[in-house]
């Protein structure tokens, strides 16, 4: 069978690595892929993730058994709704149930009419009408562009002044683009976060292993808010008991929300949770397999990822039991220096001739120069180790992080640590 991967980043390059273990796949077509991912796949860097008449046009032409679209941009596009048109099964939701992400102000209001635990909120259309309710607001609070961001459209304001700052950042001067047209302002919420991303088929649900990752761009969580410079899995402070309460007030309740507001969410939901005093709440969700969460889940998945899939598409997931491997995995991602702010591309990679058999180096940012791998983005290299602990899964990760050389590499040496400390605990 043909498979088509949309997308080209670290996360495709974990679903491609993971899609390639069945053996009844032939080719995998990644759109547009990377520089990396064309050693695992036939990459098209022609077509871009977002051109949605060339991903149909292309998947029309090259028999595809099963089309995978990983990122959230052609999932809000309706890429999944124009595959399916012509009759290719997919992974992923349609673009009334992708809405969950693409617009915090459909999820907050879902949360709110079906009481799902999320922080209180407020949205705003207007610059004066933010400032207004920021006057007699308590600080920290949390400032949101509505729509994608990249992951970076969130501030977090101290006071009324940085507020103000923040406000005019998103809305006046549109740092985030059009997202920044409305603004959710929320209360901020303490504890510790989690990511638990899962598969469902819109009734059924099977989460993955929870994991951690590491938004800021400097140690000890400092510096502005990036895409995710590391995850670990899986995240010690989700306990047992606590994995039952989310599936019993957030998990379960937000796909018969779904499903009550007519837009069924099928594919990959991703619960990004805070474990508060008051118990968990919901900070985000998306309507995709998370950046690099994926680089650390995918690897302890024992189930063929393909089948599960599948089962979601032809929504069977309740019939399938998806087994996960009782280990570790830490992945370090290796920035290009300046990231997320301005910095350079084009500079050469040097990877290790081989490497120990359970570290993995997925592709985020790179392309081929006359058959030469060059950096082309922020997020260049994840890499994940998995182990029989956290800490010999960190360390293998970062020993083999070592092994890579780029002009302006930069990483974060804090991954995991607090992971560390929890478990200490
Ligand atoms: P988001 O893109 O919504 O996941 O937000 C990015 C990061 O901002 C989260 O991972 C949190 O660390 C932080 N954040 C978002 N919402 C809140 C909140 N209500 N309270 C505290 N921190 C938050
Ligand atoms: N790592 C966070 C995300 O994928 O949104």
């Amino acid at each position: 069978m043909n498979l088509l991967v949309v997308g080209g980043g670290g996360r495709e390059h974990a679903i491609i690595k993971k899609l390639k273990e069945n053996p009844a796949v032939e080719t995998i077509y990644a759109l547009p892929g990377n520089g990396g991912i064309a050693a695992d796949a036939v990459c098209v860097p022609e077509i871009a993730a977002t051109d949605i008449d060339a991903i149909v046009d292309f998947a029309a032409s090259h028999a595809i058994g099963f089309a995978v679209v990983a990122p959230d941009d052609p999932l809000a596009l309706g890429c999944v709704d124009r595959l399916h048109a012509i009759g290719i099964p997919c992974f992923g939701p349609d673009a009334k149930a992708a809405r969950i992400e693409a617009s915090k102000v459909f999820a907050k209001d879902l949360m709110k009419k079906y009481h799902i635990p999320t922080a209180r909120y407020e949205v705003f259309d207007a610059p004066e009408k933010a400032l207004n309710f920021l006057k007699t607001a308590s600080f920290p609070i949390v400032i949101k562009a509505d729509g994608l961001a990249l992951g970076k459209g969130v501030l977090i304001p101290r006071s009324y002044e940085e507020a103000e700052a923040a406000v005019k950042t998103i809305m006046e001067d549109r740092a985030f683009g059009d997202s920044g047209s409305r603004v959710v302002i929320e209360e901020f919420l303490t504890g510790p976060e989690v990511s638990v991303l899962a598969f469902t088929d819109g009734t059924a649900i099977a989460p993955m292993v929870s994991s951690m990752d590491h938004k800021r761009a400097g140690d000890g969580d400092t510096g502005p808010n990036t895409g995710g410079m590391g995850t670990v899995a899986p995240n010690p402070c989700y306990t047992e008991d606590i994995a039952q309460v989310c599936m019993d007030t957030i998990f379960l309740p937000t796909l018969a929300a779904m499903r009550a507001e007519g837009c069924p969410f099928k594919g990959c939901l991703y619960f990004g949770l805070m474990l508060t005093p008051d118990g968990p709440k919901v900070i985000e969700y998306n309507c995709r397999f998370g950046d690099p969460e994926t680089q650390v889940v995918l690897p302890l998945l024992k189930t063929d990822l393909l089948t599960v899939m599948q089962a979601v598409e032809n929504e069977t997931l309740g019939q399938l039991t998806v087994e996960w491997r009782h280990a570790s995995a830490a992945c370090v991602i290796l920035a290009s220096g300046g990231y997320p702010g301005h910095y350079e591309k084009g500079k050469a990679i040097s990877l290790p001739a081989s490497l120990p058999g359970n570290v993995t180096i997925y592709h985020a940012g790179d392309r081929l120069a006359d058959g030469n791998l060059v950096t082309s983005g922020g997020r260049v290299l994840g890499v994940t180790a998995t182990g029989p602990t956290l800490r010999q899964a960190l360390a293998d990760a970062y020993a083999a992080a070592e092994t890579v050389d780029f002009d302006g590499k930069y990483l974060r040496h804090d991954i995991g640590r607090r992971a560390l400390a929890a478990l200490a605990d």
